[in-house]
C-alpha cells in the first residue's frame, strides 16, 4: 500500500498545552510544536508520511475570521501540490466548528481536510491529543474520506463541519453533530464512514476567498426579553453588516426588537433569525416577509454569522442572502 501524504498545520490550543504533571486545568496553549508533538504518535509511520508547518500558536479564541481566510488560502495553494494528499489541522477546541464550517465553504479541494485538537493538556494523564491526532491522521489518508468536505476527528467520532458543535466544557467527547449524527467512527486504523451531509462544500459551494482580503463584519446578539434595543446601535455604529440573533425558540424576538430590526433591513443591514435551543430548526415565518429577516434552518448562531459574513462578501442582495441559507 502506498503511503499517504499528510500535510499538517498545527495553530495552537490545548494539544499543544502545558499543565501540571498529570493535571487537566490551569495550562498554557501552544508550548508544545507540531515536531514534538507528532514524535508521541506511536506508529503513525506505518500509516502515513507526515509533513508540515506551525501555521500560527495562538488559543483559537484568537482564530478571527482573518486567520482563517490565512488558513484557508494556505490549504487552497497547497492542495495544487501533488505531493500532498489530505491535511490535517490542530486548533483549540473552542472555536473549532466556526473554523471547521468556514474551511468547509471555502476550501477548493476534495482532497481530505481533517480538523483535530483535545480537551486535555499534553501533560495530562488523560492527554486525548495522541489519540485525536492518530484518530484525524488516519481518517485524513483513508480513501472514502476524499470528496466529503471539511471533517472534525474527535474522541473517535468523524462529524461533518457543516453540523459540528461543542457540547462540553472538559468532557474528552465534547463534539457531535446535533441531531443530524456523526459521519463515522475511526478505530485504530479502521475508518467507517456511514453518513454524509448533502449540504454543497468545498469544490461545490459558489465561495471563493482567494482574492480576498477581509469579510464584512457580522455580529451576534443573544436575545433576551429584557434587553433593550438599543444593543443594536453598537453594531450599527461600527459598520456592521450583518447581525445574526440568537433569538428564543423558533428565532423569536420581543415587540421593542421588532421596529429596531426593520429599521435595521431598511438600512442594508442583513438580519438572520437563529436560536439559542440546541434543536430543531429556524423555518421561514411572517415576521421574515414583514421585517426583511432571515430564517437560519438548522445553523446555530455561530454558524449563521460564518456563512453570513462569507455570502455578504458576494452580495447584500435579500433574496440572494435568503437563498444561500436555504441551500447551505
Ligand atoms: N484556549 C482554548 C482554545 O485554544 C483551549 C481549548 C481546547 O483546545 O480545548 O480553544
Amino acid at each position: 500500500m502506498n503511503k499517504k501524504q499528510i500535510y499538517i498545520l498545527a495553530t495552537g490550543g490545548t494539544i499543544s498545552a502545558q499543565g501540571d504533571e498529570g493535571k487537566t486545568l490551569g495550562y498554557t496553549n501552544g508550548v508544545f510544536k507540531l515536531g514534538s508533538i507528532i514524535k508521541t504518535l506511536k506508529g503513525i509511520e506505518n500509516i502515513s508520511n507526515l509533513d508540515g508547518e506551525q501555521i500560527f500558536n495562538i488559543s483559537s479564541e484568537d482564530m478571527c475570521i482573518d486567520k482563517l481566510l490565512i488558513l484557508a488560502k494556505r490549504i487552497n495553494e497547497l492542495s495544487k501540490l501533488d505531493s500532498i494528499d489530505a491535511f490535517v489541522i490542530m486548533q483549540g477546541t473552542d472555536t473549532l466548528e466556526e473554523s471547521a464550517f468556514f474551511l468547509n465553504l471555502v476550501v477548493k479541494t476534495s482532497k481530505p481536510v481533517i480538523i483535530t485538537g483535545a480537551m486535555r493538556p499534553a501533560t495530562a494523564n488523560s492527554a486525548d491529543g495522541p489519540n485525536n491526532l492518530y484518530d484525524a491522521i488516519v481518517v485524513a489518508s483513508n480513501k472514502d474520506a476524499v470528496g466529503k468536505g471539511v471533517l472534525v476527528v474527535f474522541s473517535d467520532y468523524i462529524i461533518s463541519g457543516r453540523d459540528v458543535q461543542k457540547v462540553d466544557t472538559f468532557r474528552c467527547q465534547a463534539f457531535n453533530g446535533k441531531e443530524f449524527g456523526c459521519c463515522g467512527y475511526v478505530h485504530d486504523d479502521i475508518v467507517n464512514f456511514i453518513n454524509k451531509s448533502l449540504k454543497p462544500h468545498t469544490i461545490n459551494s459558489e465561495f471563493n476567498i482567494d482574492n480576498i482580503k477581509s469579510l464584512p463584519k457580522v455580529g451576534i446578539v443573544y436575545f433576551d426579553a429584557d434587553l433593550d434595543s438599543d444593543i443594536f446601535d453598537y453594531y450599527i455604529s461600527r459598520d456592521y453588516k450583518g447581525i445574526v440573533i440568537a433569538g428564543s425558540g423558533s428565532g423569536m424576538i420581543s415587540k421593542r426588537w421588532k421596529n429596531k430590526i426593520l429599521e435595521m433591513t431598511k438600512n442594508s443591514i442583513a438580519v438572520v433569525r437563529s436560536s439559542m435551543a440546541e434543536g430543531g430548526s429556524v423555518d421561514r415565518d411572517n415576521l421574515d416577509e414583514e421585517y426583511c429577516t432571515i430564517p437560519a434552518y438548522t445553523l446555530t448562531p455561530l454558524k449563521a454569522r460564518i456563512l453570513l459574513s462569507i455570502a455578504l462578501e458576494k452580495s447584500n442582495s435579500y433574496d440572494y442572502l435568503k437563498s444561500v441559507f436555504e441551500r447551505y
